[in-house]
């Protein structure tokens, strides 16, 4: 695997690879690998002829309190693991390179970039959007793989590479990748890495509340009891914030009051200064 952190050595180097012929997916990631990123790497080696990582962590999808200086940072360690897998190239820029002084231009995606993490996080989807935006113009991918854990970044990226032309306009051109669940049920996050133990199994109660809330909405308990005994759920089993739990349409993110046959549940909260998030699929119980 060749890593690499300048845009003149990443064209030659996928030059080469073109040469060779077949296809290049891409895995973005901001690092501190787990097994999530990993099965995006083990998919995108099943489907495509030859496998980019990207590792950069964004300052631009940071809000200013948010954990841009505290996210962790373990190149060497995730250069080891990518290798492992088979990945060819990891491109690993610093934000000099991505982001050049006098950098001006902004990606922004209106109607699913808006409210739920968007609502949370001003700013935070153009900061995807933008970065994505250009690191599918430096690699230039036949496909890339993101996780249904960011549901709302995966919905963002489809609708910016569909109205930007960034990529074939197929369905197979972005694929999503099903959320990768510790044992007990927690979706991996390199956040998780935040918790103490206490908090760390507290965590657990958010994907079992989530699944408490579906089998309740699918047996035909109103949404919003339903929603408000999650939130009672979640405060009492340690939790300290519900940022939001909601109902929406899985493909275009709109509210929904009712399942209309394809809800997807979502929710965001908080422990300690941990934000978690997850989002499981109404039908299906
Ligand atoms: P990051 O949080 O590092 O995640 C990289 C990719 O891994 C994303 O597509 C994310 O959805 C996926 N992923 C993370 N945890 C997962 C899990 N438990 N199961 C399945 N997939 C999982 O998301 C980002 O980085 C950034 O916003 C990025 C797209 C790289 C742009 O900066």
């Amino acid at each position: 695997m060749q890593t690499i952190t300048e845009l003149e050595a990443l064209r030659s180097t996928l030059a080469k690879l073109r040469a060779r012929r077949g296809s290049i997916a891409l895995v973005p990631t901001m690092g501190a690998l787990h097994e999530g990123h990993l099965t995006l790497v083990r998919r995108a080696r099943e489907v495509a002829d030859h496998v980019a990582v990207s590792i950069f962590v964004n300052p631009r999808q940071f809000g200013a309190n948010e954990d841009l200086g505290a996210y962790p940072r373990q190149m060497a360690r995730d250069s080891a693991l990518l290798e492992a897998e088979g990945a060819e190239l990891l491109w690993a820029p610093p934000p000099e390179v991505v982001y050049p002084p006098g950098y001006a231009t902004n990606i922004s995606v209106a109607g699913v970039s808006e409210g739920l993490c968007g609502g949370d996080r001003p700013g935070h989807f153009d900061g995807v959007a933008t970065v994505v935006c250009k690191l599918f113009n430096q690699v230039m991918p036949d496909m890339a793989f993101f996780g249904e854990k960011d549901w709302q970044q995966l919905a963002v990226i489809r609708r910016m590479a569909r109205d930007l032309d960034l990529t074939r306009p197929d369905a197979a051109a972005i694929h999503g990748v099903a959320i990768v669940r510790e044992d007990d049920g927690l979706a991996m996050s390199s956040r998780n890495a935040y918790l103490s133990a206490q908090q760390r199994a507290a965590a657990a109660a958010l994907p079992r509340a989530m699944k408490d809330a579906l089998a309740a909405i699918a047996a035909g308990a109103p949404a919003s009891e339903t929603l408000g005994n999650l939130h009672d759920t979640l405060m009492t089993g340690g939790f300290d914030l519900l940022d939001y739990a909601e109902l929406r349409d899985a493909d275009n993110l709109a509210p929904l009051a009712h399942d209309n046959g394809n809800a997807r549940l979502f929710v965001a909260a908080r422990i300690g200064g941990t934000r978690l998030i997850d989002n499981m699929a109404v039908e299906g119980l």
